[in-house]
């Protein structure tokens, strides 16, 4: 399988890749050698960097994130930016040209916007690559959860031969090599690079990348207030909590036809049947039809070996969703209207395809309403777009 595509693939893809530069302010980005070795000792140095921390909760998150932040790898700001250079750091790849920026980039939601990711040497791979926003909720990681947490996905694409095709042990001999990152490895994990403290620092970057604070969000929160009455109510900082969460869904208010949609999305169309939640997502495996002429069409089976879960693939987020086109595991979906017609049509018969999709008998101006959901209610705050400085 693998050696087809490495025969094939190349060279019609480095045209492609020729023909659509990165955007401008992309992530994509980081020069190495634009953190003077100096700056990095004081870094090392500042007092607190290297005690836990929490972030921050955006509204529509858990508040307490502390159950997802593994024990064995608390979050400190010196790990979290030792991973975040690596995150962004082309000389994790055998040749220097991807990171994981590329495919996941900040400026693109966080995605590569691509119907499936380039690698190394122009070379695709079968599927497309998911956003990284909010994936310490995942309970699994990749479209068939092969991946139980985040720092045993990170090793994946270093060492996948199409993706950026080094091992992990070459990755952590070539930064053992650089004074700037031997520096903070030590630091920060009392040793050298190591492909596991690799993937602890990049994990715990991962870890800090958060979307909340969506449109929906701030409508749900007001939702028990908007039948509240200040006038009655007696305590004095109840009437100020109240009066504020009001006035926020108001500066963030959806328009009507976002609003109609979201009934939709919760109600006839019974969208929330598998996107539910902090994340909008089961974290389960759903066979919706998706992909199933391919060679990976058996998802979810490739994991269990049972006949059962063939065709399924993970029920992915959908925060931020209008940023991160085309849509599905394979990327065939072009447009969120292409989603949603997807569903009215009841998907794409098969063996195996969930009883939770049938025909919805959506009109043509419901399709457009929950599109409008999709698009207008779940965006919302996300990081900004970073270039650290490499060492
Ligand atoms: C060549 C493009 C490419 C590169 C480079 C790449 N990824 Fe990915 N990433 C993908 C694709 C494609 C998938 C989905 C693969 C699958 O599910 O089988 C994925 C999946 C993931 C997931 C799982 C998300 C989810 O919703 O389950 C995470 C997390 C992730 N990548 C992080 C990283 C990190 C960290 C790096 C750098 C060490 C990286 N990726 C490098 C393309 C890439
Ligand atoms: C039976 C569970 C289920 C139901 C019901 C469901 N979804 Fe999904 N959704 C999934 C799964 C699983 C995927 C990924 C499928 C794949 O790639 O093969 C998905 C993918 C998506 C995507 C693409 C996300 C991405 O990152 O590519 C969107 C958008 C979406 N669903 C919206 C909706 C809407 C809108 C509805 C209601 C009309 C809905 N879903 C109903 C399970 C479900």
């Amino acid at each position: 399988m693998r050696k087809t595509f490495l025969l094939l693939l190349p060279a019609a893809l480095l045209a492609a890749a020729a023909a659509s530069p990165p955007p401008q302010d992309s992530a994509d980005s980081a020069r190495p050698g634009t953190w003077p070795l100096e700056e990095i000792r004081a870094w090392l140095e500042t007092p607190g960097i290297h005690d836990p921390f929490l972030p921050e909760s955006p509204l529509g998150l858990p508040e307490d994130l502390s159950e997802f932040i593994p024990a064995d790898n608390p979050l400190t700001r010196a790990r979290v930016r030792l991973g975040e250079q690596l995150y962004f750091d082309k000389r994790l790849s055998r040749d220097g040209t991807v990171s994981c920026a590329t495919c996941h980039d900040p400026a693109r939601g966080w995605t590569d916007n691509a119907p499936v990711s380039t690698g190394i040497d122009g070379q695709k791979g079968l599927r497309s690559a998911p956003s990284v926003l909010n994936r310490l909720l995942g309970k699994t990681q990749f479209w068939d959860g092969r991946a139980a947490s985040l720092e045993e996905q990170a090793l994946g694409p270093i060492g996948n031969p199409i993706e950026m095709g080094f091992s992990p042990e070459e990755a952590a001999e070539r930064l053992n090599a650089i004074e700037g990152y031997r520096l903070q490895f030590e630091a920060v994990f009392g040793g050298p690079a190591t492909p596991e403290r690799i993937a602890q620092a990049i994990a715990a970057f991962e870890r800090t990348i958060l979307a909340g604070a969506s449109k929906n969000d701030y409508y749900e929160r007001a939702l028990p207030w908007f039948e509240w009455d200040p006038e009655e109510e007696e305590d004095e900082e109840w009437v100020e909590i109240g009066l504020r969460i009001l006035e926020e869904e108001r500066q963030n208010r959806m328009s009507e036809a976002a609003r109609r949609g979201r009934e939709l999305f919760f109600g006839k169309a019974q969208c929330s049947t598998c996107h539910f939640g902090p994340d909008l997502t089961d974290e389960q495996f759903h066979n919706l039809g998706i992909g199933l002429d391919r060679p990976d069409a058996a998802g979810r089976a490739a994991v269990t070996g049972k006949d059962e879960d063939w065709g399924k693939f993970k029920t992915p987020g959908l925060r931020n969703i209008a940023l991160t086109a085309p849509y599905m595991h394979d990327g065939s979906l072009a447009t969120l209207e292409e989603v949603v017609e997807h569903y009215n049509k009841g998907g794409t018969p098969n063996r195996n395809l969930s009883g939770n999709i049938f025909p919805l008998k959506l009109t043509k101006e419901e399709v457009r309403d929950l599109v409008t959901f999709l698009e207008e209610g779940l965006s919302g705050e996300r990081p900004p777009v970073r270039t650290p400085r490499l060492p």
